[in-house]
């Protein structure tokens, strides 16, 4: 441990207890449902920056894992440990379910491999080996507090209701657990890195990563729209005009923006934001909080 990190006791005295980590086998039914190509408000672009976030999970999730998983043995508190466990398996079953929704996307005509492919390559087999794991792990802290503040905006606009009702599950459970496990990843990095350079270069890095591949891959699944023949001036004035849009749109940017800022507070716990009990109402709303 360096000196600016502080024993996990002291620092959950002040703090909110984050709940106990349950995996939950969920089995979407993804094929039986008749889920549109333009799942999302029936436009091709909202769809495909909700598709394009999704062919990052499943890789950016093994990846968390990773990271975490080097650093396993140096954890000797054995409730951090057994979060890390359950932070496993809630991220082993999220990219387990996106991963079954690609071949919805895929019967649907669309070509991801391709991208697949070249995001696998890219960013774990050339980049991540040239990334120290304090680095890795760090990283992994940031993205999950983003992926925690999705979650909490997933969780608390009625922009969801305009997806297919099989998708708004997916994500709203994928937003609950986000936010159940979202302090795994940084009581790790403070035990075993505590260093506030390392946080700041890990979110920077992170950030760097997230709008880069999501930008690529919207790229490419609009490339796939416009060969599919869909009239992409149309959708795109669509997505540029309507009120609705544009507000999420300026949610979102705040949203980003009120993360990154909280993040950088040198005293920045995840549990400062203590939203444990949106995702316990949603849970308990579906029946599944004790998994
Ligand atoms: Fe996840
Ligand atoms: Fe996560």
């Amino acid at each position: 441990m360096t000196m600016s990190a502080q024993p996990l006791e002291a620092r959950s005295e002040a703090r909110p207890s984050a709940p106990p980590i349950r995996v939950r086998a969920m089995g979407f039914p993804f094929r039986e449902s008749g889920i549109p190509r333009h799942w999302f408000y029936g436009n091709a672009h909202i769809t495909q920056l909700g598709n394009a976030l999704q062919l990052l999970f499943p890789a950016g999730e093994r990846f968390f894992i990773r990271s975490v998983k080097h650093y396993e043995d140096q954890i000797r508190d054995p409730e951090l440990r057994a979060r890390i466990r359950g932070f496993y398996g809630q991220e082993g079953r999220h990219g387990h379910e996106h991963d079954r929704f690609f071949r919805v996307l895929e019967a649907q005509g669309y070509e991801i491999e391709t991208l697949l492919n070249w995001y696998q390559e890219l960013a774990y087999a050339r980049l991540e080996p040239r990334v120290p794991p304090a680095l890795r792990l760090s990283i992994t802290a940031a993205l999950e507090h983003f992926t925690a503040a999705m979650g909490h905006n997933a969780l608390t606009s009625d922009f969801l209701d305009g997806a297919h009702p099989v998708i708004q599950d997916l994500m709203r459970w994928h937003a609950a657990e986000e936010i159940e496990h979202k302090s795994v990843a940084f009581d790790v990095l403070q035990e075993v890195d505590g260093r506030y350079v390392v946080r700041v270069a890990g979110l920077a890095l992170g950030l760097i990563a997230l709008t880069r591949f999501w930008a690529a891959a919207t790229k490419h699944l609009l490339a796939e729209e416009a060969r599919m023949g869909t009239d992409m001036e149309a959708s795109a004035g669509i997505m540029r005009t309507t009120p609705r849009f544009i507000e999420e749109g300026k949610r979102r940017r705040r949203m980003f923006g009120k993360a990154i800022l909280a993040y950088l507070k040198p005293s920045f716990h995840p549990s400062d934001e203590d939203d444990y009990g949106i995702a316990r109402d949603y849970l308990e709303s579906i029946g599944r909080l004790d998994a």
